[in-house]
């Protein structure tokens, strides 16, 4: 039989939302199911690839063959990633990373005082795991030391391909995968998708873009695709 396309490849994926702790009791976080992310790992590690997935806390079993580290805030999932940059040859950002986090995480469960009818909440950024990872990557490659190809997501509701390409060029991606979530039954916790795969060669940051729109599907179709496109 000939060889899977993925065989000998360390493949790393984020995916699902992060949780940043309030208390010890409450956390910020929102609605990501994680589905992308999993297809995802599911899909490479059909392909051959040895999959490691990053993930926040979802209600999905961890597809066969998968090698699974579960995180729950966006500093936990950060320094998950940083740890597996060596030696992965594709990294695809798929996490619903909070952009903020508390400032504080309070010791003990917060208690509401008798008479308080409002409270605030000092928020600080999160940093940019895939940007982060992306520029380690560049530097690598500047280096002339292997580095992984790296993919984003951008989940817009409006100028879709517009923001895409900005974050492909600001996050210094490789490959983007856009994608209209405004569309009733595409996208956030549907088993569907549908998107336009934005991409650069890597080493040639002037080079145009290219593009690549792929028709609503199942989410596992959509996963294939982004492999086969980035494994190309
Ligand atoms: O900027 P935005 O959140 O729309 O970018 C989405 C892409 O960036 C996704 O690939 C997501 O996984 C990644 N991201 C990240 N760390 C953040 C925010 C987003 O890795 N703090």
């Amino acid at each position: 039989p000939a060889p899977l396309p993925a065989a000998g490849l360390t493949i790393t994926i984020t995916a699902g939302p992060t949780r940043e702790a309030l208390d010890p009791v409450r956390y910020l976080s929102n609605h990501s199911s994680g589905k992308m992310g999993y297809a995802l790992a599911s899909e490479a590690a059909a392909l051959g690839a040895r999959v490691r997935l990053i993930s926040g806390p979802v209600a999905l079993p961890t597809p066969p063959g998968v090698e699974r580290i579960d995180v729950e805030s966006a500093l936990q999932m950060q320094g998950a990633a940083e740890a597996a940059l060596q030696d992965s040859q594709v990294f695809i950002g798929c996490a619903a990373v909070a952009d903020f986090r508390p400032a504080a995480v309070a010791e003990h469960k917060l208690k509401k005082q008798v008479g308080e009818e409002q409270m605030q909440v000092h928020l600080i950024r999160n940093p940019d795991i895939i940007a982060g990872i992306a520029e380690q990557s560049q530097a690598r490659r500047a280096n002339g030391q292997p580095a992984p190809l790296v993919v984003g997501f951008a989940a817009e509701t409006r100028d879709v391909l517009r923001y895409a390409r900005d974050k492909l060029t600001r996050k210094r991606l490789d490959m983007i995968v856009a994608n209209d979530v405004s569309t009733p039954g595409l996208g956030f916790g549907s088993d569907s998708n549908a998107a336009t795969l934005v991409w650069r060669h890597p080493g040639q940051a002037n080079d145009r873009l290219h593009e690549q729109a792929i028709a609503a599907c199942p989410k596992i179709a959509l996963a294939r695709a982004i492999l086969e496109r980035a494994l190309a």
